[in-house]
């Protein structure tokens, strides 16, 4: 059988293809890493405060790793992202980020990006360029850099400013009302960021609530940072306040965990559980959707830490029922989406997703990897613009898979992989280690 090619019709065949058996089970415990948002923030936010950030559980992964390099390659003194130790940043205060005398790498970060944006519109008389990887080059950025131009931004690109490289020369930025185009915490935070140091108080209005890690997190830095509207999802931000190093300790991945949830939840005699996950409720949309499907998951030790809701999540095999999700429940699952498409593969009934087109513009077009790769797997699916419909109780069986690039979707396929009929071989695995670098040494522990 020949490997599935990606969009671009290419696979990587220098790098050896990772088997994925079929058969057995998962039992044990397993900690995730530490959350990817939380971790950006932590260090972007150290990096504008005045005195040392202390992080511990910093998601030592390649996304964060980007947001560090480029922090540094302004002046930011971070200490070495290692595994286990906490990670320190001196903060520059608000104006203090020097102008780098190269291109800012992103690498495959979208968040780096969009949150760099906003952070560098208003570093008058400074000029930057933003790159990354041949995915993020590709991302749409113009949802950040319309509204930030709303400020008085001069950001400009290919495609008329939507495409990176991006060239930034700051400017004085003008307090504005701004209601964001799509629902996304990137673009949100970009604006709280240039909100920072603008002439006035901002307001961003959300289409629908997003992830509150950098309201959250802000205030918690000492902004001046106000929550309202109906949904809670008019957020101003006054500037003035000086903002001062914090202790930060991130909480595990609940994006990560999802992974463990739906393996859980559809492989045979599992029992697993995944200790210090972050239970934010802009983000806990997965536990809702697998709750509905009937899934056997307990939340135990419920606690807050440092401003953010943890615990640990117990998930047992049972038999699952399709879903149906839309509306304002995606941005809450926005990351969960393509491992969802692999529970509803071993659910009764048909499962609908929709209002989720925003995924054809994540790392790859997510709808359209994830219909190619579970096709290959004998999954039976329908792909339309905003969405999946994905028929239920019909076997996988083993494959010749791709990531095409895409940590989530390496995972999604391999937690596939995992209620196969016959052996799976992924290619391009260590896509997997932008957000989870230990994920292959966790599966093979608990399968042990
Ligand atoms: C993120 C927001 C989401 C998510 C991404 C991380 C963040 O993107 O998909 O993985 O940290 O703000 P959008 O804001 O584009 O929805």
């Amino acid at each position: 059988m020949s490997p599935s090619a990606g969009a671009d019709g290419s696979v990587d065949l220098l790098v050896a293809p990772l088997a994925l058996p079929a058969g057995g089970s998962l039992s044990g415990t397993v900690k995730v890493p530490g959350d990817k948002s939380i971790s950006h923030r932590a260090l972007l936010f150290g990096a504008i405060a005045e005195g040392r950030t202390r992080i511990d559980g910093l998601l030592p992964a390649e996304d964060p790793l980007s947001t560090a390099a480029c922090l540094r390659a302004m002046g930011v003194t971070v200490s070495p992202i290692e595994a286990g130790e906490p990670v320190l940043v001196e903060g520059v205060g608000l104006d203090g980020l020097q102008e780098p005398a190269q291109v800012l790498d992103c690498g495959n970060s979208g968040t780096t990006m969009r949150l760099m944006l906003g952070l560098l519109a208003g570093r008058r008389g400074r000029h930057f360029v933003l790159s990354g990887d041949a995915s993020l080059r590709s991302r749409p950025m113009r949802r950040v850099g319309e509204p930030l131009a709303q400020m008085g931004a001069r950001i400009h690109g290919r495609q008329d400013g939507n495409l990176a490289p991006l060239a930034v020369q700051g400017q004085p930025l003008h307090g504005s009302v701004i209601g964001t185009p799509v629902a996304s915490a990137q673009v949100k935070s970009a604006l709280l960021l240039a909100a920072l140091t603008a002439d006035g108080p901002t307001t961003v209005i959300e289409p629908a609530p997003t992830r509150d890690h950098s309201e959250r997190m802000l205030r918690a830095f000492g902004a001046d940072l106000e929550v309202g509207g109906d949904l809670g999802r008019f957020i101003t931000v006054r500037p003035g306040p000086t903002l001062r190093g914090q202790s930060v300790v991130v909480p595990g991945d609940i994006s990560s965990a999802a992974f463990w949830l739906v393996a859980g939840a559809i492989t045979p005699g599992a029992d697993l559980t995944i200790e210090n996950v972050g239970l934010n409720p802009s983000r806990t949309g997965i536990l809702e959707v697998l709750e509905r499907m009937g899934a056997r998951i307990e939340v135990l030790n419920a606690r807050d830490v440092a401003g953010e809701p943890v615990g640990e999540l117990r998930v047992r095999h049972g038999p699952l029922r399709a879903f149906s999700i839309e509306g304002p429940m995606i941005p809450r699952l926005v990351d969960e989406i393509p491992v969802l498409a692999v529970a509803a593969c071993c659910a009764d009934g048909t499962s609908r997703i929709s209002g989720a087109a925003e995924l054809r513009v994540k790392e790859t077009d997510r709808l359209a990897v994830m219909a190619r790769q579970l096709t290959a797997m004998g999954a039976r699916l329908e792909e339309h613009p905003d969405g999946l419909s994905i028929a239920g109780l019909t076997p996988l069986h083993g494959a010749e898979v791709d990531s095409e690039t895409d940590h989530r979707v390496a995972m999604s396929l391999a937690v596939a992989s995992l209620v196969a009929l016959g052996d799976s071989r992924l290619h391009r695995p260590e896509a997997a280690a932008v957000s989870y670098p230990g994920f292959w040494d966790d599966l093979a522990r608990l399968r042990a």
